[in-house]
């Protein structure tokens, strides 16, 4: 039986240091060590993570990578990428990496070499792209396709949207790119109000094909089809399906051919990198999708071989424990410094929380220690305006992310310059604040100085690349991703499974049926009560 996590020596003597440096200021740590700004920081490929502004000291790091082996995280990591079934509670290996690996490289689990699989769906998807891309696929009338829609949700949905936008650069803008979620239809509606139904493709992407919102929008996007075109055969011309379940999209009525398959060792939310981001490839070319792939694997490749004390995601990841677990910090902020990132901390709250989110060990006992953060954030300098007063002068520390790219996908005046020195700013005034003295020199009235203020010491991490490239954009999938794995390793969690969603989809299903009844319905006091009131018109 594993030791129970609080009550590992490494733990203990965390927590000793803990008290020994929690009053210590981030002014007193860089006043200490005048290179601390550049040996807390690691480069990888050219993405650079500037960790100095943290409240650790080098002891601090070498006790969260003594914790790290001693709750085996070099043998997981080596688990995860062999291929070994380490999400334990649906006995499934976790092998997104295996999605970026080369072309030439081979592993075989259970007998199958999943690289050559693969391969084989990303020509398929790279010849259909082509197709579309270039007019060579026309749709039900002739026309060629203008408009693709994504019907997907979670993993289905976050991945593509966030990396469509991210990359929107290098899209193909002669086609409209739509991506649908919601099962309340307004989302349906408006996202294809203004589209010509003989030049629109739907992508009707779920692993499972079998979630309530996506099937209900697809059959809802058939329905739209249909009632333009009045041939079921137009179906085939433009439907296609990124699925694991052949049966039921043959079910749907969507030919093999146009199914694009992956396997049930991709997880929903680690699947961007799967045939799920068929719509980014349609947008980028396959060329270009290649790149974001290399980009992810060049960090899995980081993550798998270099050693814990130089290793982004493990140093990201045993962050999230020391803040979560010793400060007691229970959200982080993830800013990014640019407008095409603007959905990163959206796509990143699925792959953290939903991963995270976990309050049994993989022993089956209850945690008796915090696990996964509330992730959050917008882009600056947006989010400047709006959140950032709570961050400098709140009473809650929240550890920040900021994302910034040196060189600007649209220059244009002095824009970039301006962002980029905000994004420098805050992280400086986060970390080092202004203290009563300096306010009360610049002649500050003396019932003003507390409020002027501002005590410092809130930490945060700055990711620095050079451009927002298809390749950076992979490499920070990766990064976050295997933090997410370094986190759930030490907390004694399973990052790769997802009961938590369950209850809430069974009881939707029953209250449903009740909603259409005019049965009593079975529910607690106030949830009859309310639908009472709905199926009334909302009268009680
Ligand atoms: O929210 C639960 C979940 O299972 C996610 O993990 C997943 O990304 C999403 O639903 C969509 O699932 P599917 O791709 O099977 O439609």
């Amino acid at each position: 039986m594993t030791e129970i996590l609080t009550a590992r020596p490494e733990w203990h003597a965390l927590t000793a240091h803990y008290q020994q440096i929690k009053e210590l200021h981030l002014r007193q740590l860089f006043a200490a060590d005048p290179k601390r700004g550049e040996r807390l920081a690691l480069e990888v490929q050219g993405l650079y993570c500037d960790y100095s502004k943290h409240r650790i000291t080098d002891e601090t790091l070498a006790l969260l990578i003594r914790l790290a082996e001693a709750c085996g995280l070099p043998q997981r990591i080596e688990a995860m990428f062999r291929g070994d079934q380490i999400n334990l509670t649906e006995g499934r290996s976790v092998l997104h990496v295996a999605l970026r690996a080369p072309r030439e490289s081979s592993l075989t689990v259970d007998g199958v070499d999943v690289i050559a699989e693969v391969q084989t769906v990303l020509d398929k998807m790279a010849v259909f792209a082509t197709r579309v891309r270039s007019g060579a696929w026309t749709g039900h009338t002739g026309k060629p396709i203008r408009n693709v829609v994504n019907l997907g949700i979670g993993g289905s949905d976050l991945g593509p949207a966030m990396a469509y936008e991210a990359l929107r650069h290098y899209s193909k803008r002669e086609l409209t790119f739509r991506f649908v979620s919601n099962i309340d239809a307004t989302d349906f509606v408006e996202a294809t109000c203004d589209l010509d139904p003989a030049e629109t493709l739907f992508i009707v992407a779920s692993k499972t094909f079998t979630t309530l919102e996506t099937m209900t929008n697809a059959q809802c996007a058939r329905r739209w089809l249909l009632a333009a075109m009045h041939d079921e055969a137009s179906v085939a011309k433009h439907f296609v399906a990124v699925s694991t379940n052949a049966t039921e999209v043959a079910r749907f009525g969507i030919d093999p051919q146009n199914m694009f398959g992956f396997w049930d060792w991709v997880g929903g939310r680690y699947s961007l990198t799967s045939a799920i981001g068929l719509s980014l490839m349609l947008a980028i070319g396959a060329e270009r999708f290649g790149e974001l792939l290399a980009g992810c694997h060049g960090m899995d490749e980081h993550f798998r071989r270099a050693p814990l004390p130089r290793n982004m995601p493990v140093i990201m990841g045993l962050l999230n424990v020391w803040y979560g677990n010793f400060f007691g910090t229970e959200t982080v902020a993830v800013l990014p410094y640019d407008q095409y990132l603007r959905r990163f901390p959206a796509y990143l709250q699925q792959l953290v929380m939903e991963s995270n989110g976990k309050r049994t060990t993989l022993q089956g006992l209850p945690v008796t220690y915090q696990t996964g953060p509330i992730v959050w954030g917008e882009p600056g300098t947006s989010g400047q305006h709006s959140f950032y007063q709570l961050l400098h002068q709140g009473t809650k520390l929240v550890p920040c992310d900021f994302i910034g790219l040196v060189s600007p996908l649209n220059p244009l005046g002095e824009h970039h310059k301006l962002l980029m020195a905000n994004l420098l700013a805050q992280a400086e005034a986060l970390a080092f604040g202004k203290t009563a003295d300096e306010v009360a020199t610049e002649g500050i009235p003396s019932y003003l100085v507390p409020h002027r203020t501002f005590d410092g010491n809130r930490p945060s991490t700055v990711l620095l690349a050079n451009r927002l490239t298809p390749a950076v954009l992979g490499q920070l999938i990766a990064l976050y991703e295997h933090s997410v794995l370094v986190a759930s390793v030490i907390w004694e969690i399973n990052a790769f499974d997802q009961w938590g969603v369950e209850l809430g989809k069974v009881l939707a299903k029953q209250i449903a049926a009740e909603l259409a009844s005019s049965a009593e319905p079975q529910h607690d006091s106030s949830t009859n009560a309310l639908i009472r009131r709905y199926r009334n018109g909302g009268r009680p």
